[in-house]
C-alpha cells in the first residue's frame, strides 16, 4: 500500500527535476498571468459591483404567498419574479406532510430553566454544599471555607460545572429568541477571570431543525452567596479558545490509538452541524441499476427562467416522484436568470448548491445526479444483452398524468419537454386533475447551509437584538405609473420620519434593499445604528469560508456572490429582527403589485 504511493509520486519528482528550468519559467509566467487575469476581474466585479441595481428581495406578505403556492393552474411568474422562499419560511400547513426530523433534533433538548435546576441538583448532590441555603441568607461577612478560598486566590476554574451553569442562565435570560443546545465544557479564557464557552442554538424563529455554532468568551465574579455570576460577556464568536479545530482533534485522537494499537472506541466527533456535507451521492452498485426505480424530467423550457419558476417546476418533479415512490434524477446544474446577475444575461453552470441545502434534500428525498445515473444506465445497457437492457417508458408530453404512471414498471420513466413553450414546463404535469394527487414537498428545499451562515454570521453580530426594516426601491420606484408614491415614501427624508414612529432610536436597524447606493440611508444614522448587507461584506470575500467552500465546489475557481444570494441572505436577516416594517403597507399605502392590486 506505502510503496504504490511513494512510487508515482517519486517518479513525478525526477521529472520535475529534469525539465526544472522551463517548468519554473512557466509557472512564474503563469502566476503573473493569473494574477493579472485576477485582478482585472475583481476591477471589474467593481464596477459591475457599483452600478449593479439587485430585484427585490422577495419579502411577500403570508396570503399573497398562499396565493401564488396553492395556485397550481396558471400560476404566473411574472407578478413577483424574485420570491425565493424556500421550505424554511413557509409554516407547513395542515395538509402539509408532517416535517420529517431527523434524529438530530430529538438527540439533544434544547438547555432551558428546567433543564439547568436540573444539572444543578445533580451537582448539589455531588459535591459537599459550599453553603447551605439558610447560610446564604445571612451570608453577609460569614467566611466560608473552599468559596472564599477561591475568591481570595482570585482564580476561576473554568470547568467547573457551577461557571456553565452561570453562563447558560445569562444565555437564556439575554438571548431570548435563540435556543441553546451542546453546551462545551467552559476552557480558559485570555485572563484568569475568564472564560471560553461554545455551544450549538437555533433562532427560534426558525423553522429548519438546523444549527449554528457560537463561542463567546465571559468574564466571570463569585458572589457572595458562592455561586458564579457573568459580569460581562464577550460578543459573537469571541471566544476563540473554545472554538473546536477540526483539523486538530481527530489528528491527535488518530495518534493515540494508533499507540496502543487497537484501543478502546474513540468518542465519536459529531460535525454534523458544521461541516456541510453535499457530496454527490453515487449510485452504489451498477449491478442493481435496473432494480431500481427513477423517474428522470429531461431539461424543459424552465431552463432559465426566474428562480420562483425553478423551485415551483423543481418541486412539481420531485413531487410526481415521491407519488410514485421512484427516485428522481436532478440536474445540480441550474442556469440563473439575468435579474439575478450583476451581467445581466442568464448565466449557466450555477450549482445547485450554491443556493440550496443539498445535505438536506439527500436526507428527506429519494434523488440521484443525473450525470452518475446516465453514467450508469450506459453502463448497464452496454454491457448487457438487448432482450435486458433497462426498460424505459418515455412520456412525451404533460398530458399523461401522474396517476396514468402510477401502475408503471419500467425501471426509468422519461419525461421528455420538447414541445413548444409553454408547454414545456415542468411544472405542467402538476396540473390539474394531479394537482390533487401530488404535493409539492416545500420541506426538502431550504436554502444553502453556507449561505445561512452568513445570515446568522450577520444577526449574531448584532447580538440578534436589531429591528428590521424592507425597503423596496429600484425599478418599481422609478415606475410612477404603477407605485405613484413608493419613490416618495422611500425617501431618506420620509424615511426618517416614518421609521419614528416605529422604531425606537438608536436601535439597531438591518435594512434590507435593492437600494444600490450605499450611501442612500445616511440619514438615518443620526437615529440609528445603521447595518446594510455591504457592511458585511468580508462575509463572502476572498478570505471567507464561503469563498473557500463554493470555490471547492467549483473545481476551484472563485464563485460570485450574485443577487439571488444578496437577496436571500437580505430576507432571512430582516425575519430575524424583533420588529419588521415592511415596505408595503408599513412605508407606503401604494400596492405591492402596482396601482388597484390591493
Ligand atoms: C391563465 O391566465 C390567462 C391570462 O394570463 C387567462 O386568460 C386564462 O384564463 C388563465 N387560465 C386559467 C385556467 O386560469
Ligand atoms: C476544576 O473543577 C473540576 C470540576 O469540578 C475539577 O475536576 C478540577 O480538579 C478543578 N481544577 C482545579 C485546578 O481546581
Ligand atoms: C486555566 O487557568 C488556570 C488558572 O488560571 C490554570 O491553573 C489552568 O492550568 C489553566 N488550564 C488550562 C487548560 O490551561
Ligand atoms: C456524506 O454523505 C454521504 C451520503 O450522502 C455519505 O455516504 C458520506 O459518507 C458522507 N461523508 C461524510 C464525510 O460524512
Ligand atoms: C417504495 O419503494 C420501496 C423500494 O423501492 C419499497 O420498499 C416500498 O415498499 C415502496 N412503497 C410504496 C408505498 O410503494
Ligand atoms: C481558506 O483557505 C485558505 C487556503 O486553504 C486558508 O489558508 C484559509 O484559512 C481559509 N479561510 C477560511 C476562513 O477558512
Ligand atoms: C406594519 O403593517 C402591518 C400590517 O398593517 C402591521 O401589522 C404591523 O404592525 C406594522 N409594523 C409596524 C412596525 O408598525
Amino acid at each position: 500500500m506505502k510503496d504504490s504511493h511513494s512510487h508515482p509520486s517519486s517518479s513525478a519528482a525526477a521529472a520535475t527535476t529534469a525539465a526544472e528550468p522551463i517548468a519554473q519559467n512557466m509557472i512564474k509566467l503563469i502566476s503573473n498571468l493569473c494574477f493579472s487575469v485576477f485582478v482585472f476581474s475583481v476591477l471589474i466585479f467593481t464596477v459591475i459591483a457599483i452600478t449593479y441595481q439587485p430585484p427585490d428581495p422577495w419579502l411577500q406578505s403570508a396570503p399573497a404567498l398562499t396565493t401564488l403556492f396553492t395556485q397550481s393552474e396558471n400560476a404566473t411568474f411574472h407578478i413577483d419574479t424574485s420570491i425565493i422562499k424556500t421550505g424554511e419560511d413557509i409554516s407547513p400547513s395542515p395538509q402539509d406532510p408532517p416535517l420529517p426530523f431527523p434524529s438530530q433534533s430529538a438527540a439533544a433538548p434544547a438547555v432551558t430553566e428546567a433543564v439547568i435546576e436540573k444539572a444543578e441538583e445533580r451537582i448539589a448532590n455531588l459535591t459537599p454544599p459550599l453553603a447551605s441555603p439558610a447560610d446564604s441568607d445571612d451570608a453577609v461577612g460569614v467566611v466560608r471555607g473552599p468559596c472564599a478560598d477561591a475568591a481570595a486566590a482570585g482564580t476561576l476554574n473554568c470547568s467547573d460545572p457551577r461557571v456553565l451553569i452561570a453562563v447558560e442562565r445569562f444565555n437564556l435570560r439575554t438571548f431570548k429568541s435563540i435556543a441553546f443546545f451542546d453546551y462545551q465544557t467552559p476552557v480558559n479564557g485570555s485572563t484568569a477571570d475568564e472564560c471560553d464557552v461554545a455551544w450549538r442554538f437555533r433562532n427560534k424563529r426558525e423553522k429548519s431543525w438546523r444549527k449554528y455554532r457560537d463561542f463567546r468568551r465571559f468574564k466571570l465574579q463569585l458572589t457572595d452567596d458562592c455561586k458564579y455570576k457573568v459580569v460581562h460577556a464577550g460578543r459573537w464568536h469571541s471566544g476563540s479558545n473554545a472554538r473546536r479545530n477540526p483539523a486538530l482533534r481527530p489528528r491527535n485522537e488518530g495518534a493515540r490509538s494508533g499507540a496502543n494499537g487497537k484501543g478502546k472506541a474513540l468518542p465519536k466527533i459529531s460535525n454534523r452541524d458544521d461541516e456541510i456535507n453535499d457530496t454527490i451521492p453515487t449510485l452504489g452498485s451498477a449491478i442493481n441499476f435496473r432494480n431500481g426505480k427513477y423517474l428522470y424530467y429531461s431539461r424543459g423550457g424552465d431552463y432559465c427562467k426566474g428562480m420562483n419558476h425553478y423551485m415551483w417546476s423543481f418541486l412539481c418533479g420531485l413531487g410526481e416522484a415521491m407519488f410514485l415512490n421512484r427516485t428522481f434524477v436532478m440536474d445540480l446544474s441550474v442556469c440563473l436568470a439575468a435579474t439575478y446577475n450583476p451581467s445581466h444575461k442568464d448565466e449557466e453552470g450555477k450549482d445547485f448548491r450554491y443556493y440550496f441545502d443539498f445535505e438536506h434534500l439527500k436526507e428527506v428525498a429519494s434523488i440521484v445526479e443525473e450525470g452518475e445515473f446516465v453514467r450508469d444506465w450506459k453502463k448497464w445497457d452496454k454491457t448487457h444483452l438487448k432482450r435486458n437492457k433497462v426498460p424505459v417508458r418515455k412520456v412525451v408530453t404533460h398530458k399523461v398524468t401522474p396517476m396514468q404512471l402510477k401502475k408503471d414498471k419500467s425501471t426509468i420513466i422519461w419525461r421528455q419537454f420538447d414541445a413548444p413553450e409553454p408547454e414545456n414546463y415542468w411544472y405542467r404535469v402538476c396540473e390539474g386533475e394531479a394537482a390533487k394527487y401530488i404535493q409539492r414537498p416545500w420541506h426538502a428545499l431550504w436554502k444553502s447551509k453556507r449561505l445561512m451562515n452568513i445570515v446568522t454570521e450577520i444577526s449574531g453580530r448584532m447580538d440578534w437584538d436589531f429591528d428590521a426594516v424592507h425597503v423596496v426601491r429600484g425599478e418599481k420606484a422609478q415606475n410612477k405609473e404603477l407605485w405613484p408614491h413608493l419613490d416618495y415614501d422611500t425617501s431618506p427624508d420620509v424615511l426618517v420620519e416614518k421609521l419614528k414612529g416605529m422604531i425606537q432610536p438608536q436601535r439597531n436597524l438591518y435594512i434590507a434593499t435593492n437600494e444600490p447606493f450605499y450611501n442612500y440611508f445616511d440619514k438615518l444614522r443620526p437615529n440609528y445604528k445603521v447595518h446594510l448587507l455591504d457592511d458585511y461584506k468580508e462575509l463572502w470575500g476572498t478570505t471567507s469560508e464561503w469563498y473557500n467552500e463554493t470555490t471547492l465546489l467549483n473545481n476551484g475557481k472563485p464563485v460570485e456572490f450574485d443577487g439571488y444570494m444578496r437577496a436571500a441572505v437580505d430576507t432571512e436577516v430582516f425575519y430575524r429582527g424583533k420588529t419588521h416594517v415592511e415596505t408595503f403597507y408599513n412605508l407606503t399605502k401604494d400596492c405591492k403589485d402596482g396601482v388597484n392590486t390591493c
